[in-house]
């Protein structure tokens, strides 16, 4: 195998504190020697190898590990959000539009769409995402919701429990029991995670448990939508049942602070999602100090969250739900794999997947320093470069 250096690294984010200074495990002039897909080691700046890249002084980070996105959905909903910035609240509702765009698509227009959006967040930096399926909300478009995304990850969550479709309406129960029957058989094979959105006008407690434990007969893993328009069942649901992660956070009470703190479900932030429905910051800091996981990721989807941006998302940590810039380059990095119950991504240490975002400046803080600027300058995927911005680099 050959060895590729990344040399002449200023600033070395491992994301392993026992690797280097600070809760972010840094070092200075360093040197990245990979091999293959694989981080070898860690090194002083200089290291010899069969290739080398010169990162020029700039810093370097994993790459972003995006644990929450709906990247599978066709249609536009930009007249919806101008309506939310002109003052109209946000509906849950929404949901129903993209779901008659995404049932009109073929299974290939979907795989066009879907990966051109995965594209778009790797120029962001997202190198590990996650993707679910939730617009098709009938059995074959769910099913091929899931076969695409399968396409782009092996973090693929089955979300038929999105929301109940315009032909269940009052039956509810009747679309819990297809969704865990033969929606669940449909998509199972495609699928690692299974997801439901617990709130006021999507999916009540029983339901939500209902699906969830379905999900788990089945083989797959725990996911939750939850507390996102409101106080509710989600955050103490997700915690019971020991789901990888519980998403939104918006609303947590003190209970499911102490519940989250006391258990290992990941909180994960999406203050992309609360920028663009104009709902309240969470408090993080108050989640971080009762000693809670916590994740942020960018739940770039066609109704809440148009965005593959993660630095966006940090940068609105930092300012808006009292992270530390490096809590919030953590929570994007190492607390994505965490939600995504992976120790392969997310941190620069031997063994790890070689997933490595070169940023054009000298220090991660720029990335909420420097809002909106896309500081990326090379992207490399299990030690591929997959992308690199020649300006940046030059
Ligand atoms: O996570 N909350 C539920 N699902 C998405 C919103 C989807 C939509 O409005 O289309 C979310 O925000």
């Amino acid at each position: 195998m050959t060895a590729l250096v990344i040399d002449n690294i200023g600033l070395l984010v491992t994301a392993e504190p026992s690797l280097g200074e600070g809760p972010l495990g840094v070092t200075r002039d360093a040197a990245l020697v990979l091999d293959g897909e694989r981080v070898l080691s860690i090194e002083p700046a200089g290291a010899a190898g069969d290739e080398r890249l010169d990162a020029g002084g700039r810093c370097v980070i994993p790459g972003f590990v995006d644990s929450h996105t709906h990247l599978v959905f066709a249609g536009d909903r930009a007249d919806e959000f101008a309506a939310r910035m002109a003052g109209r609240p946000y509906a849950a509702s929404g949901i129903r539009v993209t779901t008659t765009a995404t049932r009109a698509a073929t299974e290939d227009e979907l795989r066009e769409l879907a990966r051109s959006r995965r594209a778009e967040a790797l120029r962001a930096g997202v190198t590990h995402i996650e993707i679910k399926s939730g617009y098709g909300l009938e059995v074959e478009t769910e099913r091929r919701s899931c076969a695409v995304a399968a396409e782009l990850t092996d973090d693929v969550t089955f979300l038929g429990a999105h929301v109940v479709p315009p032909e269940y309406e009052a039956r509810a129960g009747e679309y819990v029991e297809l969704v865990c029957g033969e929606m669940l058989d449909a998509c199972r094979p495609y699928a690692r995670w299974i997801d439901v959105f617990c709130e006021e006008g999507a999916f009540d407690p029983d339901q939500s448990r209902a699906v969830l434990e379905a999900g788990r007969a089945a083989g797959l893993g725990l996911r939750v939508h939850g507390n996102q328009l409101g106080f509710g069942a989600g955050a103490s649901l997700a915690a019971e049942l020991g789901a990888a992660s519980v998403d939104h956070c918006t609303y947590l009470s003190d209970d499911d602070v102490d519940a989250l703190a006391a258990g290992d479900t990941v909180a994960t932030f999406l203050p992309a999602t609360d920028f663009s429905t104009r709902q309240p910051y969470p408090d993080a800091r108050r989640v971080i100090d009762a000693g809670a996981q916590v994740a942020i990721a960018t739940n770039c989807n066609p109704g809440s969250s148009y965005t593959t941006a993660m630095a966006f998302c940090i940068a609105l940590a930092v300012r808006d739900l009292g992270m530390t810039p490096e809590e919030a380059l953590l929570a994007a990095t190492r607390g994505g794999a965490r939600a995504l119950q992976r120790d392969d991504v997310g941190r620069l240490i031997p063994g790890a997947r070689a997933d490595v975002v070169i940023l054009d400046c000298p220090s991660y803080t720029h990335l909420v320093y420097r809002p909106g600027v896309p500081l990326v300058a090379a992207v490399l995927t299990r030690g591929r470069i997959e992308f690199s911005d020649p300006w940046r680099l030059r």
